[in-house]
């Protein structure tokens, strides 16, 4: 039903949790994988994990999505590998930190900024001219995209200014027949939102896990494997005349 046998996957942030819960899944539906990470070891160490005898199959690319020059060899890289590429999954973010406004360090910000921002930006230039007619790209948005919690200046700004980018792109890319959704996951069981989790938890003298889980309709944090799905779902042709769309996969926290 997702079939994306062949279909070029490009992925970054594609030695994280979700990264990599998407390269599995995509790859188990056909789909051919380039990752790019900050890292090659890293990169390496995860597809071995992940993938086994298997990860001789797959791409890998260290660069730094901020930065121009890094991102355009990695994406000229992939097409003259493959021939051309199919889906982004623009995924690679950080989360910066939580202060008061007059404490927030400035380029901390800018980094947060930067690292979402700039380089789904970039990642998109430099994709597009190799992206086949009806290829797909997905945003790695947040139930952030949905809130304005305090203190959370830098990540909360950077993915509302996602949703901007996404649908500029929509709109741009509609005649091509290329469509571009953003996936908004909750809190999700993984070291990302663990971290958040431990430093909120610090801050407020009780369990940050719990109190997340509080904020959930659903009661619970969210799997890295469930957000795959719906990445994998705005990857497919299942998903043929949505563009523009932000996908909340969030267990009813920004309802
Ligand atoms: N974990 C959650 O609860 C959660 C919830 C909502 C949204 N998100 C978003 O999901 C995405 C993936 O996060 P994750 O949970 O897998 O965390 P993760 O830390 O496991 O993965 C993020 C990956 O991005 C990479 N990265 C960071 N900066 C980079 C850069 N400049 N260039 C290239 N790669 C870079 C990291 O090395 C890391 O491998 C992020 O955009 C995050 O904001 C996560």
């Amino acid at each position: 039903m997702f079939d994306l046998d062949g279909k070029v996957c490009v992925i970054t942030g594609g030695a994280g949790s979700l990264g990599l819960a998407a390269a599995r899944l995509l790859h188990q539906q056909g789909a051919r994988l380039a990752l790019i990470d900050l890292d090659l070891a890293a990169l390496d160490t995860a597809t071995e994990a992940a993938f086994g005898a298997k990860s001789g199959d797959i791409l890998r690319l260290a660069a730094d999505v901020s930065d121009e020059a890094q991102v355009r060899r990695a994406v000229e890289r992939t097409a003259k590998v493959y021939g051309g590429i199919d889906v982004l999954f623009s995924n690679a973010g950080i989360f910066g930190t939580v202060a008061a406004l007059e404490d927030y360090p400035t380029e901390v910000f800018d980094k947060v900024m930067s690292v979402h921002v700039r380089g789904a930006f970039l990642m998109a230039k430099h994709v597009v001219p190799h992206m086949k007619n009806g290829g797909s790209m997905v945003l790695t948005s947040s139930v952030a995209a949905t809130r304005g919690d305090p203190g959370v200046y830098a990540y909360i700004t950077a993915k509302h200014a996602l949703t901007g980018l996404m649908r500029v792109l929509a709109k741009d890319l509609a005649p091509r027949g290329i469509r571009v959704n953003a996936i908004a996951p909750g809190p999700i069981d993984n070291g990302f939102q663990k971290r958040v989790e431990d430093g909120l938890g610090e801050a407020i003298g009780r369990d940050g896990t719990e109190f997340f889980d509080e904020m959930i309709p659903m009661g619970r944090h969210g799997s890295a494997e469930e957000i795959a799905a719906s990445v994998l779902y705005l990857a497919s042709a299942q998903s043929g005349f949505t563009t523009g769309h932000l996908l909340m996969a969030d267990g009813g926290m920004s309802v």
